[in-house]
């Protein structure tokens, strides 16, 4: 896939791993300068070697969920790579629990780094880079688990569910701005997020079976559609959320 994204800057949340992983490695083979942004400093110190080698990203340790970290963040990716054209968020955390299980402090572990960090990461690169240049892209990662119910995911689901429709008030807030504001809903994909649970052969079984086109979601079709999002192939896109789910939603 071209995606021309060639003088492009992207900055991606979480990727240090899986899926943000996947989408900052297509963006840098697309051409854009890519921000590597998490907060692991093992796995980040790790993948920002790689894209430094070949020239095409640089890694910035950030925890999400520091809201007064992010704005200062943002501003040292535009002096050091350029105004931010394209904004992925895909950090993430799930804590596995039945409704009647959750505790306060498991509930906001799950919000703050799936909702709120998302939310202040969108509105930092947009207030900077984007509403003053009236351009921009960005791309939420929410989950099928933010379409549907599914076991043991109240709290994760909660945020997946905010995160489409903090999407779409984006969209329209920011429209006059010319910045589009999409997100991916995958169905599971094996990442470091999901590799215990699918483990387990009965939860595969599950998945797959209950899946149209009956396999997982690999990091590499969530990125396809996430890089797709953010280019200006999808130039008249905005306040979409695209499954990326096999046909789960369909039936
Ligand atoms: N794997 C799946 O099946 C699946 C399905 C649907 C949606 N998602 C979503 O995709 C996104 C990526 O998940 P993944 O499967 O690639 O998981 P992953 O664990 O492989 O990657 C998540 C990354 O986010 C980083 N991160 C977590 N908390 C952070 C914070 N507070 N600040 C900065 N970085 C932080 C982690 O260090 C990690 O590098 C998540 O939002 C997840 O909810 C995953």
């Amino acid at each position: 896939m071209d995606l021309r994204l060639n003088d492009k800057v992207a900055m991606v949340t979480g990727a240090a791993s899986g899926i943000g992983l996947a989408c900052a490695e297509l963006l840098a083979d697309s051409g854009a300068k890519v921000a590597l942004v998490d907060y692991n400093p093992e796995t980040l110190a790790e993948v920002t070697r790689k894209g430094e080698a070949r020239g095409t990203a640089k890694g910035y340790q950030l925890d999400v969920t520091d809201v007064p970290r992010i704005a200062p963040t943002v501003s040292r990716i535009r002096e050091e790579l350029g105004e931010i054209d394209i904004l992925v968020c895909s950090a993430g955390v799930n804590v596995r629990q039945a409704a009647h299980e959750v505790t306060e402090k498991d509930w906001d572990t799950v919000n703050n780094v799936n909702i709120k960090g998302l939310f202040f990461c969108n509105q930092a690169v947009a207030i900077q880079s984007m509403i003053p240049r009236k351009s921009g892209a960005i791309v939420n990662i929410a989950s099928l688990m933010g379409l549907v119910g599914g076991p043991k995911r109240t709290a994760y689901c909660a945020s997946k569910g905010a995160v489409v429709q903090v999407t779409r008030a984006e969209a329209v807030d920011w429209a006059p701005y010319n910045i589009r504001i999409n997100a991916v809903a995958p169905t599971w994909v094996l990442t470091n997020l999901t590799r215990e649970l699918l483990k387990d052969p009965v939860a595969s079984d599950y998945i797959i079976g209950n899946t149209p086109l009956r396999r997982l979601a690999t990091v590499e079709d969530v990125a396809a559609a996430v890089c797709f999002l953010a280019s200006d192939e999808a130039s008249m896109i905005t306040g979409t959320i695209l499954p990326v789910d096999g046909g789960w939603t369909a039936q």
